[in-house]
């Protein structure tokens, strides 16, 4: 990419590993449940360090089967994060489960504990937290909650490839039920695709019948035992997440140092805030750079502005709780005043491994021009 073409908010690495073997199994006539796709799935598990992984054909697939695992039902109450993607409400809503938004702590912007301690009712069965933008969500403490409480967890970590929580273990090796997503912005991606991490060897077996129509691997093709669907992931795409896990380590590193330089370079804009790298011992996996704007300042024109000068920019996120189908659950503007802050005032800039010093530098020059 040269330095004056227009920077897009995000851009995958893609090289002469991932044409091989994409064209390996192309050759091989096994485009689908293939040696391919169980190689993605032991090379993804023994790079986060876990037992095992189920591949699947998104992240939403992977919430969604996750949400049957934990056996969550018309008319259970799931505690969630109102500053996510809207899959890790939709994923409830698929079985009939209700999610109950809790605000987000104002700096890490994951759900808080003390809400969620709040929110509890007669009708809780689980919680569902997001490690947003990649910063690892309070997981000690939300598990002391659902111990004590007797709740499910399922850890939306599809953003969150890589972090590492307060204790030093990454996100997904909790032994809880954790969600991965592969989607072309991810910090591994697949085109589309996604994983799930089991927490014992009965449910992955349940999530490899599930994600194939109910078949489960000693039954013959035809024959199903249950209801499943297809949420398979195909071996092009598995070959893609293959070659992608052999430099996931040095894109990792890459995105750190794009943080960086976004760092230094925002330093000199006034009102800008950076977003937090941890703050403790938590590592953030960078996954988009969200800012927030000074207060006052018109987003959609600073986008427009931004636009002009070649540098992709968006809202990041609305909130959830705020969509018509959410609304219809009764779900209004004023219940969750940080969620709904952030979502006001952050904008994502453009990030991807392969930004130079000098891509930054262009962006952090149009965005204090198009602030002025
Ligand atoms: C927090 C979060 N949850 C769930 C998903 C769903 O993943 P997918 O788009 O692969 O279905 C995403 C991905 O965009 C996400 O960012």
């Amino acid at each position: 990419m040269s330095e004056f073409e227009q920077i897009p908010l995000a851009r995958p690495e893609i090289g002469t590993r991932e044409e091989e073997l994409v064209l390996e199994v192309l050759r091989s006539g096994r485009l689908s449940l293939g040696p391919m796709g169980e190689r993605f799935e032991r090379d993804f598990a023994a790079w986060l360090g876990v037992e095992d992984a189920v591949a699947v054909s998104s992240g939403t697939a992977a919430l969604h089967l996750g949400v049957r695992a934990l056996g969550w039902e018309p008319g259970d109450e799931v505690l969630t994060s109102p500053f996510s993607f809207v899959a890790s409400a939709n994923c409830l809503l698929y079985e009939g489960a209700r999610p109950v938004f809790c605000d987000v702590d104002p700096e890490t912007l994951d759900l808080d504990p003390a809400a969620v301690e709040a929110a509890l009712g007669e009708r809780s069965v689980g919680l569902l937290p997001v490690h947003i933008f990649g910063y690892p969500a309070a997981m000690p403490e939300l598990e002391a909650i659902a111990a004590a409480n007797g709740l499910g967890l399922l850890e939306d970590a599809c953003e969150a490839l890589g972090a590492v929580d307060a204790e030093g273990r990454r996100v997904g090796t909790r032994g809880n039920l954790a969600t991965f997503a592969f989607y072309a912005n991810k910090q591994l991606t697949t085109g589309e695709g996604g994983m799930v991490v089991p927490p014992s060897p009965e449910l992955a077996s349940r999530l490899r019948s599930e994600r194939n129509q109910g078949r489960a691997a000693d039954m013959g093709w035809l024959d199903h035992g249950g209801l499943g669907f297809n949420y398979r992931l195909s071996d092009l795409a598995a070959a893609l997440g293959v070659a992608q896990l052999a430099r996931l380590d040095r894109m990792l590193e890459r995105r750190i140092a794009v943080a960086d330089l976004y760092a230094r370079g925002l330093a000199g804009i006034d009102g800008v805030e950076a977003p937090p790298a941890g703050r403790g011992a938590e590592r953030r996996s960078w996954f988009v750079y969200p800012v927030h704007l000074p207060d006052g300042v018109d987003r959609d024109a600073t986008i427009a502005r931004l636009g002009e000068r070649g540098v992709a920019a968006k809202a990041y996120l609305p909130c959830i709780h705020l969509f018509p189908h959410l609304r219809e659950q009764g779900w209004r503007e004023g219940q969750f005043p940080v969620a709904e802050a952030a979502s006001a005032r952050s904008l994502a800039l453009p990030f991807f491994p392969a930004m130079s010093e000098a891509h930054v530098e262009r962006v952090c020059e149009a965005l204090a021009e198009s602030l002025r």
